[in-house]
């Protein structure tokens, strides 16, 4: 299984066996990371890794989750950190799947074992992580998201590849599944948007989910062998979503192609 295949068949996982995985298995998520090129370079950004396979914590209480491994994520506190943010953990999380381990976002709040700040940086989300106690993946098809008619308006027939790249993204995982996303498509042209009331809930986790929905357009175009430029372009028109907010274009292409 690659990461785009893992956007297909990823959920949540919230029941874990507290059984150690490998050593060498951890330090491949640890290069992973490295590896990632981030959505916006100028941030700094460092993982850590919370053992618990002893069971002693539980993330959010005594309801919350009980996971073997919590993976720490700090940043710098700068604009747009939590999407940048968002767009790494989101890659983290597949590459989990790929590697056959189970992961679950969140947040911040409910352990106090984890240190919120590391020197400049401050912490962004916890990944709790392991090998599940039940199944590990789901088919796309029972992901609990709103259909494309409600997400996306083409403005003219979309090329197979925007319909598979639309596809990643609205498969992508969202605070409470808020799915705060919505998309105009012209030509090669994703205009997105968020929904006004999305952004009542706390700021933090709809841009945090937004970075995670980058990460699935990102993922999707390398499969594609698509290359794709986020851009915030001044002209876009709010019109086809009334209560939507402007929030970036991914302007996607075909290797090779020259841009309009
Ligand atoms: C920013 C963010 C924060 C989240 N926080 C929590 C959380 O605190 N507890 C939890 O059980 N799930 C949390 N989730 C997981 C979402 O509820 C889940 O991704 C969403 O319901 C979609 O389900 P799926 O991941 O199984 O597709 C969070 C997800 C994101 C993206």
């Amino acid at each position: 299984m690659n990461l785009y295949e893992a956007i297909f068949l990823r959920q949540s996982v919230r029941q874990y066996s507290m059984t150690a995985v490998a050593p060498e298995l951890l330090k491949r998520i640890g290069s992973f990371y490295e590896q990632i090129k981030p959505l916006f370079p100028g941030i700094k950004t460092e993982i850590g890794l919370v053992e618990n396979t002893d069971g002693k914590w539980r993330a959010g209480g005594i309801f919350g989750i009980k996971a073997p491994y919590f993976l720490t994520f700090y940043s710098e506190v700068r604009d747009r950190a939590e999407m940048n943010a968002g767009y790494i953990c989101g890659q983290l999380s597949l590459f989990m799947m790929t590697e056959g381990l189970g992961s679950c976002f969140i947040g911040t709040a409910g352990l106090r074992e984890i240190p919120s700040v590391r020197a400049d940086k401050k912490l962004l989300m916890v990944l709790a992580f392991g090998l599940p106690k039940g199944p590990l993946m789901r088919r796309a098809g029972d992901a609990r998201r709103l259909p494309v008619s409600e997400l996306c308006v083409y403005k003219e027939a979309p090329k197979r590849w925007m319909t598979q790249v639309i596809e990643a993204a609205r498969l992508a995982p969202s605070y409470k599944n808020s799915q705060p996303w919505r998309f105009v498509v012209v030509g090669r042209r994703i205009h997105i948007f968020s929904k006004k009331e999305g952004m009542d809930k706390p700021k933090k986790w709809s841009e945090f989910s937004f970075g995670v929905m980058f990460s699935h357009i990102a993922v999707a175009s390398e499969e594609l062998w698509l290359e794709v430029d986020l851009i915030r372009l001044e002209n876009v028109s709010q019109k086809n979503f009334r209560n939507n907010q402007y929030v970036l274009s991914a302007i996607v292409k075909e290797q090779g192609e020259n841009a309009e």
